[in-house]
């Protein structure tokens, strides 16, 4: 079966039973701050989960153009991808069982009529319980044992079955997992549950949610016998064929480059398709990783002259499905073209580096020197290690991955970026003017944090910010109630330096640079190497009166906050208390 006939089957099956098909959505989330690329089909329909009536009827399907960079690493074996397609069937509020969810998902893999896959090579697993107190699904377990035919049924825990929620909070449940031949391919997710930003888990408003993901390019590998790995499907056909085609060596390792090259110039392609462009922050951050990482594995393949050709044949292979990627074509290519070219030129600096750190180490190159490397030219970890490893040196994993953790540019918040680790819970699209108000919120909540350090202390840490038009909302560690007393300090105090008219000035810097220099960061928050920094200060005194690393935007003057008021200070979780403020 091919590409073209595993999709047509799919929607084929749904909409015999009753389900409407709706159109892929962006890799970048519309209405979900709280996510920084897709992840699932149930990404667009996540308000469906949570009451909202659906604009598109009570079943759905769709074939999710999905991105997951936890999975980068493992691209290269036969399985694993970032980019990729994911078929899924929805239903929001309990019009479909779980175990008419069950015998659907059975029917269309097993059926001689659907996929056809042999019953023997089916598998499949239940919810065995335990997260936070949930039992074990007895529900699913009693309707997996009827389904006639299917070889194994394991129990287990909510690791492998406990799914979402996506972003900060959202539907999520245990789930069902098919297998073939060992390989996960359809995950059927049961939402029970709506997870709130703590961890707590209600139940979801409109009743059992049917969620579904089933990645496409693991379903056909499952329906293509010649194919020992996705990249031998037809998906992904013309794009090996056209990197084999430059790709003048068999060497060794070989098989591997040309994976990473098609997974990430594929996932680059659709990412510059949704008007993503090559940068350091978010997103940008993402894309631009791929296509420098695609790039050295070309190089490395004596391929580099294809390049341009290889992104062709992705646009040709995918055009026909995703018109965008056709009417596009030549901005995609002008952006990766301009992409590959200033990392070429950096890239010769940074092997000079990368030959200097190798002649000046003995046995290992540090984690931080790697890390330097890989921060300042974007050499890939694995790059510098296949040339470590040829001068019989070993690069410390550990040490680079520390280093790493705390530049991290992935944050599951994509918005708390933008707006430096203050969450923005009233969805992306705010009016000019609601902006405004955020923003003379965003800097008022600056300078409440500077307030809580400098009257209660160190103690306290930002455990998490919120803002919407209407209020600010902090959270904080701190062991216990504040005083009526402490809180008019803390206001009067902010008060004060708004009515100085400060300046707030911003910054880029490394973010070693950054922390060195104190500024304050939200430690659940990833930052990139290179970050903003904003500073409040009184020209007269040159005292700081903050410095946040943070996304912005803010203010230019404090003045422009107006008179601020805290309208709440309670306990938000053990150890942690929240502050709710308000402007004028
Ligand atoms: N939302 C579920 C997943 O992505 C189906 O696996």
């Amino acid at each position: 079966m091919d590409y073209q006939k595993v999709r047509d089957r799919f929607v084929q099956f749904f909409e015999a039973k009753g389900h409407r098909i709706v159109p892929s959505s962006s890799l970048i989330p519309q209405d979900d701050a709280s996510v920084l690329l897709t992840t699932a089909g149930m990404q667009q329909f996540k308000p469906c989960f949570a009451g909202v009536d659906s604009p598109y009827g009570d079943l759905a399907i769709s074939i999710q153009k999905c991105f997951r960079l936890s999975d980068i690493d493992s691209v290269g074996d036969d399985t694993h991808l970032t980019f990729f397609e994911m078929f899924g069937n929805f239903a929001f509020r309990g019009e479909v069982s779980k175990e008419q969810a069950i015998l659907w998902a059975w029917e269309f893999l097993a059926s001689p009529n659907w996929m056809a896959i042999g019953r023997d090579r089916i598998t499949a697993s239940y919810y065995n319980g335990n997260r936070a107190g949930t039992k074990a699904d007895g529900e699913a377990k009693t309707a997996l044992s009827k389904v006639d035919g299917l070889s194994r049924v394991t129990a287990q825990p909510d690791t492998e079955n406990f799914w979402g929620p996506t972003g900060s909070e959202g539907p999520c449940g245990p789930t069902v997992e098919f297998y073939v031949d060992g390989v996960e391919v359809w995950n059927v997710v049961f939402n029970e549950f709506y997870c709130q930003p703590d961890g707590t888990l209600s139940p979801a408003v409109g009743g059992l949610g049917i969620d579904t993901g089933m990645g496409l390019e693991r379903l056909l590998l499952t329906v293509t016998p010649e194919a020992e790995s996705i990249y031998d499907t037809d998906a992904f056909a013309p794009i090996i064929a056209m990197i084999k085609a430059h790709t003048p060596g068999e060497e060794a390792g070989v098989t591997k480059s040309i994976r990473i090259v098609a997974d990430h110039l594929r996932g680059s392609v659709f990412l510059l398709s949704d008007h993503v462009q090559p940068s350091n922050k978010e997103q940008g951050y993402v894309l631009r990783r791929l296509l420098r990482r695609a790039i050295l594995h070309l190089d490395k393949l004596n391929a580099l002259a294809g390049f341009e050709e290889i992104i062709g044949a992705i646009i040709g292979r995918y055009g026909d499905f995703y018109p965008e990627l056709l009417s596009q074509k030549d901005m995609i290519i002008q952006l990766a073209n301009l992409e590959r070219d200033k990392f070429l030129k950096t890239i010769t600096q940074g092997r000079k580096e990368l030959d200097k750190v190798i002649s000046e180490s003995e046995n290992s190159i540090t984690g931080e020197r790697a890390f330097d490397l890989f921060a300042t030219y974007g050499l890939p970890l694995d790059f510098i290690k296949e040339e470590a490893a040829q001068h019989h040196l070993k690069v410390d994993e550990n040490s680079f991955e520390r280093a790493f953790q705390s530049h991290q540019e992935i944050s599951r918040a994509g918005v708390e970026s933008k707006f430096g680790g203050h969450g923005l819970s009233s969805g992306a699209q705010v009016s000019e003017a609601d902006q405004q108000v955020i923003t003379r919120l965003h800097t008022a909540t600056h300078l409440l944090h500077a307030a809580l350090i400098k009257f209660l202390g160190n103690e306290v840490k930002q455990a998490g910010s919120d803002l919407n038009t209407e209020r600010a909302r902090f959270d904080f560690t701190f062991s216990r109630a504040l005083t009526d007393d402490e809180k008019r300090q803390v206001e009067d105090w902010v008060n004060e330096q708004i009515q100085k008219d400060l300046p707030v000035k911003k910054e880029a810097k490394p973010l070693q640079e950054a922390l060195g220099e104190g500024a304050l960061a939200f430690f659940k928050q990833k930052y990139p190497n290179v970050v903003d920094v904003y500073t409040i200060y009184d020209p007269a005194t040159d005292e700081v009166i903050s410095k946040e690393l943070c996304g912005g935007p803010h203010v230019s003057r404090t003045s422009e906050i107006d008179k601020f008021h805290i309208t709440k200070e309670q306990s938000s979780s053990a150890g942690v208390r929240r502050i709710r403020a308000v402007i004028n």
